[in-house]
């Protein structure tokens, strides 16, 4: 038996301001974006921007269902439309915020586990790493250089021969 450590960095900003210019204006495109969330359910507001190497940015926030599996998080609207609009140009980075309306949301909430695996998707489809920006309404902002950091040992295309 060995043991096996996988670690990743994890860059923690202390606000908005902190970040790098181009980070910041992504994020605030997600916050913004979190305003077109159909969240009457949860009442949680979920915002992402998806930056494309052409330097587009694509907008996506989640959209509920009264059959509540049927809707969809903002991370997957985004680069899903990503993807269908800008075929084949890579995404560089996706900036996400999430909001509630009965609570202050202080710490990032992390993409859930679906979204994970379809980003992780583009990224194993473009051999490029997609940046991860997390911020909740406020408080602190993480940083991942690839989603294969929080998403260690997926599945992927190349199990399937
Ligand atoms: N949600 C997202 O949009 N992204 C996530 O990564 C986690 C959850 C949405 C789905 C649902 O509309 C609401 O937040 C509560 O789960």
């Amino acid at each position: 038996m060995k043991k096996v450590n996988i670690s990743f960095d994890l860059f923690v900003f202390e606000s908005l301001t902190a970040l790098p210019v181009g980070n910041q204006k992504l994020l605030k495109m997600a916050i913004k974006s979190r305003e077109n969330a159909y969240a009457p359910y949860s009442k949680f507001k979920v915002g992402a921007a998806v930056l494309l190497e052409n330097g587009e940015v694509v907008l996506g926030n989640n959209q509920e269902n009264a059959s509540y599996p049927s809707g969809l998080c903002a991370e997957r609207v985004a680069i899903f439309q990503a993807g269908a609009i800008y075929p084949g140009v890579k995404i560089k980075t996706i900036a996400i915020s999430a909001t509630s309306e009965k609570y202050e949301l202080d710490r990032p909430a992390g993409p859930c586990g679906n979204c994970r695996q379809s980003i992780a998707e583009y990224e194993q489809k473009q051999q490029s790493p997609i940046a991860i920006i997390m911020m909740g309404s406020v408080g602190e902002i993480y940083k991942t250089n690839s989603i294969a950091d929080i998403l260690p040992l997926g599945f992927e295309a190349s199990y399937l021969k």
